[in-house]
């Protein structure tokens, strides 16, 4: 084990400028939004979206379905929580079977004027068809309608297709910073 340097992005987007609309959902897909109900497909989701990616190594409780729960738990039980910028991506593949769990996010208040989005995901196997600019464009919504003028993420630099998503909505670089995490060297 070793301890390495991630190079992260903070980024913002100033929710006032948006006049974005963010497409439509391909044949399958739905959104819901956030009920105590749905903990357990955010869980779901959250992990297989991150388990095998770098964040899992910046982040380890990302990398198993324990610490996704925990994870879960503990931004939805905070007073910061907005239920609003919080949704689950579903994908059912016939009208009568059970829908899969495919993607999350997650938003909380950081102060009056600022939201923070958490975990975007989006399980590997969906990918490529902007389900992430979607449920991204949902969670803006979710956070203009809560009175939020400014949102921001982190983003680890090396992590190219979100920095891509991000830029292409709008979110500008203001920081960098850097992340300390234990990493198994091979
Ligand atoms: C980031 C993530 C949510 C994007 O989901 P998605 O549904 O594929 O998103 P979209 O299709 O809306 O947009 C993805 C963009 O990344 C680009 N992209 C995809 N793979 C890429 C790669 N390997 N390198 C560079 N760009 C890539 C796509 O071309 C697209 O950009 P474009 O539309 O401008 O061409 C998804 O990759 C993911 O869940 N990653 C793992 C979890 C994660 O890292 N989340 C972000 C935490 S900050």
């Amino acid at each position: 084990m070793g301890l390495t340097y991630f190079k992260r992005y903070q980024m913002q987007l100033d929710l006032r400028k948006l006049e974005r609309a963010f497409g439509e959902l391909p044949p399958g897909y739905t959104v819901r939004p956030w009920d105590e109900s749905c903990l357990q497909a955010h869980v779901e989701a959250k992990y297989r979206a991150f388990a095998e990616e770098l964040d899992a190594l910046v982040f380890p409780s990302l990398g198993s379905r324990e610490g996704c729960l925990r994870l879960m738990r503990e931004i939805t039980a905070r007073r910061e929580f907005v239920p609003q910028a919080t949704w689950l991506l579903e994908y059912r593949r016939s009208p009568d079977g059970r829908p899969i769990a495919c993607g999350t996010i997650q938003g909380i208040r950081t102060d009056s004027l600022n939201g923070s989005v958490q975990n975007v995901g989006i399980a590997p196997e969906h990918r490529g068809q902007r389900l992430g600019t979607y449920l991204l464009g949902q969670s803006l919504a979710g956070f203009r309608l809560a009175g939020v003028c400014w949102v921001n993420l982190e983003v680890t630099a090396r992590n190219q297709a979100a920095h891509r998503l991000y830029r292409r909505l709008g979110f500008r670089r203001t920081c960098v910073v850097y992340k300390t995490a234990q990493v198994a060297f091979a």
